[in-house]
């Protein structure tokens, strides 16, 4: 990806800063609209992964359509041209606020996590004098074999309503005249590589829709969120295998005439077209261990202190362990010296502010640029201005 070019054009730019590679996602956006579009699948696009203007224009204009977990994901995928008719509006503890914006605007369905937003939901249209689409986000109980912080489709988890309130729903349903009911949302978890996995979801949403279908409830809309995940350890030649996961839907999912099959993809869109870089600030060599303080921290990349998550780290100055073979110096300078073990680390007052312990680099030193790898998603959007940092800055491809 960083080419000697990009690296001198990098030498010049304060860091640290977001690195958006939009050849990457254009690259990865057309694979995406080719493998749903075989199926006629509807994708959304998972606005909290990366709201980046440039990044969700670009989405925007491969005409899918947005998912949005609060009033102000509604309005910027409004104002970023989405079509009204293809945003989604999910999320646990929508406030009164949010679902009023999002009635006034005609969104397409709001994904209903329990039975009493539904009658919320159904009191705030009926004042409006509008009726609002739902889906109901219901919990399958599938594990997502991922890590355990960004799993939700649990019974232990908060997120949708259990199966065994399914009842409660039905009855709601048939009284609550403001609310139409389109079909059934599901969303088991992040980061997720397992295709069983989905075969597993796929299993139960038919048994899901089936029960609604049974009671007279028919079924338009099957939604089954988002969840692909992406390759961390190999930032340059992959992007996710969208083919294989639409397969997945288009196999085991029963999808009856007249239905439409929705997703919610967030990461696998735009994760591999970002790197954070950064600076070597210090270079501490120590008895035990050898650190590198960078310029960039939690502050700017939150996952690896959050979930323990890899992404893969170079220098871009020296080198890194896979161009270290005989490659050279890629900035032009000598040949480079034997591999170093650094714990990487950024400059917050906190211990916790390390992006991977006991990393293999070139010999480094104060000044080389860092690229931390694969950080388009839940990357700048988490960024935060803890120790009153600067707001982290973007660099766009040429
Ligand atoms: N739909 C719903 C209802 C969701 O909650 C999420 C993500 C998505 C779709 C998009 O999932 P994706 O395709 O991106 O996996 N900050 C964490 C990830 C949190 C995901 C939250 N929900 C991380 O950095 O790994």
């Amino acid at each position: 990806m960083f080419n000697n070019n990009i690296i001198q054009r990098f030498n010049n730019i304060e860091t640290p800063f977001y690195y958006y590679d939009l050849g990457v996602l254009k690259n990865t956006l057309d694979a995406c609209l080719d493998a749903s579009a075989k199926y006629n699948f509807h994708v959304h696009y998972a606005m909290k992964a990366n709201f980046n203007s440039k990044v969700v224009g670009m989405v925007q204009s491969y005409g899918f359509g947005a998912d949005c977990v609060s009033g102000n994901e509604v309005k910027a995928a409004i104002e970023h041209g989405f079509n009204k008719g293809k945003v989604v509006f999910a999320g646990v503890g929508k406030s009164d606020k949010e679902i009023n914006y999002a009635l006034e605007a005609d969104i397409f369905c709001f994904n209903v996590e329990s039975v009493q937003e539904l009658e919320i939901i159904n009191e705030l249209a009926q004042t409006k004098g509008k009726v609002a689409s739902v889906a109901i986000r219901i919990n399958p109980n599938v594990d997502a074999h991922t890590h355990h912080f960004i799993t939700t489709g649990l019974d232990e988890n908060k997120f949708g309503i259990n199966t065994w309130q399914l009842n409660d729903v039905a009855e709601a349903l048939r009284n609550l005249k403001n609310i139409k009911f389109l079909g059934i949302h599901f969303h088991v978890g992040s980061q997720i590589t397992d295709m069983e996995v989905f075969r597993n979801l796929c299993t139960r949403i038919n048994e899901i829709a089936e029960w609604f279908e049974d009671r007279g409830f028919p079924i338009k809309v099957l939604n089954a969120g988002g969840g692909l995940g992406v390759d961390y350890y190999n930032p340059d030649t992959n992007i996710p295998d969208f083919a294989s996961y639409f397969e997945v839907f288009s196999k085991f999912l029963n999808v009856k005439p007249g239905q439409e099959v929705h997703f919610e993809l967030g990461r696998a869109l735009v994760a591999q077209s970002s790197s954070l870089i950064s600076r070597v600030l210090y270079v501490k060599n120590g008895q035990k261990k050898n650190f590198l303080i960078l310029d960039a921290g939690m502050t700017e990349l939150m996952r690896p202190m959050l979930y323990q998550a890899y992404h893969e780290i170079e220098n871009l100055s020296r080198g890194t362990e896979a161009r270290s073979e005989g490659a050279g110096d890629i900035s032009g300078n000598a040949a480079h010296s034997a591999p170093t073990k650094y714990d990487v680390v950024g400059p917050i007052c906190e211990s916790t502010d390390c992006f991977r312990k006991d990393v293999d680099l070139a010999q480094s030193f104060r000044g080389d640029l860092i690229a931390i790898r694969t950080a388009g998603a839940y990357g700048e959007v988490m960024a935060s201005n803890y120790n009153l940092r600067d707001k982290v800055e973007s660099v766009y491809s040429e």
